[in-house]
């Protein structure tokens, strides 16, 4: 068994080129910038998301990792324009291929949705609609955007059920969500997520309610779809070996914050926030897949109490007084143009 950082290092050597020369041949598809959501609660509004950067590219998948609770879902929410209404975008851009679906009014961005952008989530039977047939929900989007009768719209169904790898797709096409087994009801929520071939996918711990092996099918249909494609997936996860394992690169979540970002291979060899090695020292050194991130001592701030200064400071073995004051902006580390980090110290904290 390798470890996080062999297992992100020994990558197939076509997808796992030289930072550069990916940045060249991969399409940046979403660039988000200084996103920030809040939440208004009882006790006043609280930021939930705060100045979140990253980009996703054409065929390659970027990791969202962090503990329970700091803003993934959050901001994939605020991607796919589906926040909750407590909720508010307060600032930032959202570009997806170059518009930015911030500035866009509810209809347009529902024009967009569909085609633009796919969602899946990791509760299947919650997401489907019980009281109608598989068939009628993955032939929506063709009726909705493409304009497709009811009877074209189910051919349209039948084909994404194959393309997602459900036998007798024309028989099961008339069957209820809770005929299928929860494995089935995952790949009918892609199937409805990708139907109309979006440049970008969302997949919030898509395998988290799956056994095993289940998960491990559902992680091969997710890269099958990407590269057909040439989708850029965000995969949200708690898990460092499905990181090493699925992405190419990562952004670090902390309080709703970016702590740290970039190429997994090199994040995961050597991090430069004390949170991504707080993370990678927690779990057994030879990564299997389910091992969560619980052992960094302490836990993340409330929302109603995050602190001026970074955000990690309580739990940062290496703090210091200007870690109090001041909050680290997220910059580039040692000038490399795809590694960021937030930490007043990211140039001490390696590993080199
Ligand atoms: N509707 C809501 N009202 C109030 N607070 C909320 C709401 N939705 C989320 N939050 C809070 O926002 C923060 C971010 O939540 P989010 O769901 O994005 O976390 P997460 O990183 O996806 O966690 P998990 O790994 O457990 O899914 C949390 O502190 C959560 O309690
Ligand atoms: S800025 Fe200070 S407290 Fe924050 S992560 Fe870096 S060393 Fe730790
Ligand atoms: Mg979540």
């Amino acid at each position: 068994m390798k470890t996080a950082a062999e297992q992100a290092s020994s990558k197939c050597p076509v997808t796992a080129g030289t930072p550069a020369v990916q940045a060249k041949a991969r399409d940046v598809v979403l660039q988000v910038r200084d996103l920030a959501v809040d939440i208004r609660t009882h006790r006043g509004t609280v930021r939930a998301v705060n100045s979140v950067r990253f980009e996703a590219r054409a065929g390659e998948t970027l990791a969202l990792l962090g503990e329970s609770g700091c803003g993934k879902s959050m901001t994939a929410k605020a991607l796919a324009g589906i926040m909750d209404p407590v909720c508010d975008l307060a600032d930032g851009q959202i570009l997806l291929n170059g518009t930015d679906l911030a500035a866009l009014s509810p209809k347009e961005r529902l024009k967009f949705a569909g085609p633009g952008l796919g969602i899946v989530f990791q509760d299947a039977l919650t997401a489907l609609n019980p009281v109608y047939t598989v068939g009628t929900q993955l032939g929506e989007a063709f009726r909705i955007h493409r304009g497709l009768n009811a009877k074209q719209a189910r051919l349209e169904a039948i084909d994404l059920m194959k393309r997602v790898g459900i036998p007798e797709p024309e028989s099961r096409v008339n069957s209820y969500p809770h005929q299928f087994s929860g494995g089935m009801r995952q790949r009918i929520l892609i199937a409805m997520a990708v139907a109309l071939n979006p440049r970008l996918l969302i997949a919030d711990e898509p395998t988290t309610a799956l056994d095993v092996t289940v998960q491990a099918q559902i992680m091969q249909l997710l890269r099958t779809l990407r590269e057909e494609g040439q989708m850029a997936v965000i995969l949200i996860t708690h898990d460092l070996a499905v990181v090493a394992e699925e992405a190419d690169s990562v952004a670090v979540m902390y309080a709703g914050n970016v702590v740290e970002s970039g190429p997994v291979s090199e994040v995961f060899a050597d991090p430069r926030h004390p949170y991504t090695k707080g993370l990678l020292e927690s779990v057994p050194v030879h990564l299997e897949r389910g091992a969560q991130l619980k052992s960094i001592p302490g836990s993340p701030p409330e929302l109603h109490h995050i602190p001026a200064g970074c955000v990690y400071q309580s739990r940062c073995p290496l703090v210091q007084d200007i870690c109090r004051a001041e909050r680290p902006a997220l910059r580039a580390v040692d000038n490399s143009p795809t590694r960021t980090a937030a930490c007043h110290f990211s140039e001490e904290i390696t590993n080199a």
